[in-house]
């Protein structure tokens, strides 16, 4: 079987990592959710008070761990539950956004990526981060489906929201990841798009799972 990347990108709340998850498990590949890792930084920037990123980075070391789809380490401390918080939701696009920060981070998504066998979710994979990857998708869903989704993964979290601020901070985050200057949300030319609006989960696995196949 030939060792393939595997590149999900696409806007908030599309349901990137949930299939990402299941189709690396399928494959026994390892799933990379390079979100959580932009999320990770801005947890350390919130709790150390806005300082300067470039200064901030030099000290922070993020471990990614394959256990129950990914855990993050951040400075030796397990982070994962923590990066889900509205707080760092909403400051997320903007930390994204930093030169200093981007360069950290694709620098060591890359280097996860070199041996292939990764299944790696985010904004810019199939156009930055591995733009030979054996196969890109770009996934898409109404923002009203986002949302619905977003809400009864909070509610399963434990984290308030409600259905219209949803829609409105997706449509918001969305707007910023798509405008900003350094690699911004878009596709691939070679991604193949994947609307899972009304679609299950399990309808859309068997979709990359098929492509997947022609790849292996
Ligand atoms: O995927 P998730 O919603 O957790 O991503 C959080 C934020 O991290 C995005 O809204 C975006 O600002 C940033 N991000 C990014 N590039 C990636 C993955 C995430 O800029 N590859």
């Amino acid at each position: 079987m030939n060792k393939i990347n595997i590149a999900i990108d696409g806007p908030a709340a599309a349901g990137k990592s949930t299939i990402a998850k299941r189709v690396a498990s399928a494959l026994d590949m390892v799933y990379v959710d390079t979100g959580a890792m932009y999320r990770a930084i801005t947890l350390a920037y919130l709790e150390a008070d806005r300082p300067d990123l470039n200064e901030l980075l030099s000290g922070i070391h993020i471990r990614l761990l394959a256990e129950n789809g990914q855990r993050v380490i951040l400075n030796e401390k397990d982070v994962t539950d923590r990066l889900r918080e509205n707080d760092v939701t909403e400051n997320v696009s903007f930390v994204a956004s930093d030169p200093a920060v981007r360069r950290f981070l694709v620098n060591l998504q890359q280097q996860l990526t070199e041996d292939k066998g990764v299944v790696m979710d985010g904004r810019d994979i199939g156009t930055t981060v591995i733009p030979d990857a054996e196969l890109k998708v770009y996934m898409i869903a109404s923002v009203d489906e986002r949302a619905m989704r977003r809400q009864l993964d909070n509610e399963a979290r434990g984290i308030e929201s409600s259905v219209e601020q949803l829609k409105a901070d997706i449509a918001h985050r969305d707007h910023l990841d798509m405008t900003r200057d350094i690699s911004p949300l878009t596709k691939a030319e070679d991604a193949i798009e994947i609307d899972t609006t009304g679609q299950t989960i399990e309808e859309v696995t068997e979709e990359i799972l098929k492509l997947a196949a022609e790849k292996l």
